[in-house]
C-alpha cells in the first residue's frame, strides 16, 4: 500500500500544510488576548520558550511516528507496535480530531456568514445569529467545503489549497496589521499586547502559555502524524518543526497587531473568543463606516476572509486524519471516506450549532482532556517504547541530516515533555 500513497510534492507544500493546520482561530481569537492578559512581551517570551522546549519536541515525536510508519494514525501504531495496546493511541488520535472538527466547523460556518455580511456591513447580533437556522446551514456549507478540499486528495486537494492560502493569509494579515497600527489611538493596543509586565507572570502564565502553544501547533490529535506520513523521507524534521512553530507565532502576533489597536482605538475593552470576533469587531467595522464606508467594507471583508481561510486550513487537516484511516484501514475510496466523515461530523456538529452548551462541553473535553492525553502518549511512545536508534534514524532522515540537535531534543521529549503535559493536564482539576 505504501507505494500507492500520495506524498506532498515539495518542502514548501509540506510546511504550508503544517502551518495551515497550525494557523487558525487559536491565533486570531485567543492569542492576542492571552498575551495582553498575561504580561505582554513577557508572555510572548515564555510562549516562545514553551514552544521550543515543549511543543516542538512533541511535534518531533508525532512527526517521527507518522513518517516512520508511513501510515494513518491507527495504522502507524499497529505497524510500530504490532499487537499491543498502543492501538488505543491510534484510535484516540482519530476520535479527537473528528470531535474537534464537529464544533470547529460551527465556528467556520459563523465566519463564512460574517464574511458574506461584511460586504454590506449588515451584521446581525451574534446571540440571535448563532442560535438561528442560518448558523446551521452555514455550518453545513463550511463542513462540505472542508470535505471537498480533502476529497480532492493529498496533492491536488490539501497541497494545492495550502500553497495558495498560506501566502494569501500572510498578505491579508500584514495588510490589515499595517492599517490597524496606524489608526489613531491604536498604539495603546500595541502597548496592551507588547509592554512587558512581569508582575502579571505567575505559575498560571506558564500553564496558559504551554496550553496555548500546544493547541495552536495542533498537537496531540494525530494531525502531525498523518501529515508527516505524506512527507518525504529526506525532509529535515527540525526545519519542519521550528518552521511550523515560527509561522504560527508570526501569524499570531500579527493577528494581535490587527485586532488590539482597532479595539483600543474604538475605546472598547478587549476580550477573547467568539465575542471578540463576532461582536466587538463588527461593531468597530460599522462605526468605521461612518467616516468611510468603502474602506470599512474592504477591511471587514479582508478580516473575515482571513478568519475563514485560516479556519479552513485547520479543518482540512482535521478531516484528513479520519479520512486517511478509512482509506487505509477500511479500504474505502477517498470520496466515500470523506462523505462518511462529513455525515458523522455533520450530525455531531449540528448538535453543537443548535446547542452552545454541547459546543462548550466538547471543546473542554477535547482541549483539556483528550489533547493532553494524546500528546503525552505520543511522547511516551517515542521516548520510552521506540528504540533510540530508530528515533535517531528518523530524526536525522536516515542519517542524511545533522544529528547535532538530536541529544537535546531526545532529552526534552523523553523527560521534560511528558512531565510538563502531565502538569497542564492536572492543572485543569485545580
Ligand atoms: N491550531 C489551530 C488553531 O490555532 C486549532 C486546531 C486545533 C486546529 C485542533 C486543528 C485541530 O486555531
Amino acid at each position: 500500500m505504501a507505494d500507492t500513497r500520495e506524498n506532498f510534492g515539495s518542502r514548501f507544500a509540506a510546511i504550508a500544510a503544517l502551518a495551515g493546520s497550525a494557523i487558525g482561530l487559536g491565533n486570531i481569537w485567543r492569542f492576542p488576548y492571552m498575551v495582553g492578559e498575561n504580561g505582554g512581551a513577557a508572555f510572548i517570551l515564555i510562549y516562545i520558550a514553551a514552544s521550543l522546549l515543549l511543543s516542538v519536541p512533541i511535534f518531533f515525536a508525532e512527526f517521527i511516528i507518522g513518517r516512520r510508519s508511513g501510515a494513518n494514525c491507527f495504522g502507524a501504531m499497529s505497524r510500530l507496535a504490532p499487537g499491543s495496546k498502543w492501538n488505543l493511541l491510534g484510535i484516540l488520535c482519530i476520535l479527537t480530531p473528528t470531535l474537534i472538527l464537529s464544533y470547529y466547523a460551527v465556528v467556520g460556518g459563523w465566519s463564512i456568514s460574517y464574511l458574506l455580511k461584511s460586504f454590506t456591513l449588515a451584521f446581525p447580533s451574534f446571540g440571535s445569529f448563532s442560535s438561528s437556522g442560518w448558523a446551521v446551514a452555514a455550518f453545513v456549507i463550511y463542513l462540505a467545503l472542508s470535505c471537498l478540499i480533502v476529497a480532492g486528495g493529498v496533492k491536488k486537494g490539501i497541497e494545492t489549497f495550502s500553497k495558495v492560502s498560506i501566502p494569501l493569509l500572510f498578505i491579508l494579515i500584514v495588510g490589515l496589521a499595517i492599517y490597524s497600527v496606524t489608526l489613531k489611538g491604536g498604539s495603546e493596543g500595541i502597548d496592551y499586547m507588547l509592554k512587558p509586565d512581569w508582575g502579571k507572570v505567575s505559575a498560571r502564565t506558564f500553564v496558559n502559555a504551554i496550553g496555548q502553544s500546544f493547541y495552536s501547533i495542533s498537537l496531540g490529535m494525530g494531525i502531525i502524524i498523518t501529515y508527516a506520513s505524506y512527507i518525504s523521507k529526506k525532509e529535515n524534521i527540525v526545519f519542519s518543526g521550528v518552521g511550523t512553530a515560527g509561522f504560527d507565532l508570526f501569524f499570531a502576533v500579527l493577528a494581535g497587531f490587527v485586532i488590539m489597536p482597532a479595539v483600543f482605538a474604538a475605546g472598547i475593552e478587549p476580550g477573547s473568543g467568539p465575542g471578540l470576533i463576532f461582536d466587538t469587531l463588527p461593531y468597530i467595522f460599522v462605526s468605521m463606516s461612518e467616516a468611510s464606508p468603502i474602506l470599512a467594507t474592504i477591511v471587514a471583508v479582508s478580516f473575515f476572509l482571513t478568519v475563514t481561510i485560516a479556519a479552513l486550513t485547520s479543518s482540512v487537516s482535521l478531516v484528513e486524519v479520519p479520512v486517511a484511516w478509512l482509506i487505509e484501514e477500511k479500504t474505502m475510496k477517498r470520496g466515500s471516506a470523506t462523505l462518511f466523515v462529513f455525515a458523522v461530523t455533520g450530525i455531531i456538529g449540528a448538535m453543537c450549532a443548535l446547542n452552545l452548551g454541547i459546543f462548550d462541553w466538547l471543546d473542554k473535553l477535547c482541549c483539556n482532556i483528550l489533547l493532553p492525553i494524546g500528546g503525552i502518549l505520543c511522547v511516551i511512545f517515542v521516548g520510552w517504547v521506540m528504540k533510540k536508534d530508530d528515533v535517531r534514524d528518523e530524526f536525522t532522515s536516515g542519517g542524511s541530516g545533522s544529528a547535532r540537535l538530536f541529544g537535546f531534543s531526545y532529552f526534552l521529549l523523553k523527560y521534560l515533555a511528558p512531565l510538563a503535559v502531565a502538569v497542564i493536564f492536572l492543572s485543569n482539576f485545580f
